[in-house]
């Protein structure tokens, strides 16, 4: 089924000029990008997106990493999109990841590992309208 996901390219990619080789990545992978911005949140906006994770041990540096400086938001469309973002993302920590996917070619640890993923349909629609207005989402007709 076509399905929407949730994508964030995060401040150490931002900073090494990685969005575009990212970008790439997606429209490669037949992902189309159908909404997107560059945001520099505030510690709020960082610790409600990730309110799930606020009793793990890693909350405080997550959220201080994620407000550092700018990130990419995105929404992505395709054929079952959320699995196929999460494929070419590969593991969550760098050093588990697949040869050739994101984290793996753009990351350097599972702190700062270059790019989020929704991880089921329930998040994306939670996370992309997080970020996003109805408005702002721009689905493809070609
Ligand atoms: P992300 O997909 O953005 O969701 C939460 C982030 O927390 C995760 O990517 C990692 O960058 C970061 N993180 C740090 N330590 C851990 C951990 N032990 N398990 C999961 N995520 C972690």
């Amino acid at each position: 089924a076509i399905e929407r996901t949730f994508s964030i390219i995060k401040p150490d990619a931002v900073a090494k000029n990685n969005i575009g080789a990212i970008y790439n990545r997606f429209e490669t992978a037949g992902l189309k990008i159908i909404a997107s911005k560059m945001v520099h949140l505030s510690k709020e906006q960082a610790e409600g997106f990730y309110a799930e994770h606020s009793e793990r041990p890693f909350f405080g540096a997550l959220v201080a990493f994620m407000t550092s400086g700018p990130i990419m938001v995105q929404t992505l469309e395709g054929e079952n999109a959320v699995l196929a973002h999460r494929d070419i993302l590969g593991a969550t920590n760098p050093a588990d990841a697949a040869p050739g996917t994101i984290r793996a070619d753009f990351a350097e640890s599972i702190d700062e590992n270059a790019a989020h993923g929704s991880d089921s349909v329930a998040s994306a629609e939670r996370e992309v309208a997080y970020f996003f207005s109805a408005e702002e989402l721009c689905p493809r007709t070609r």
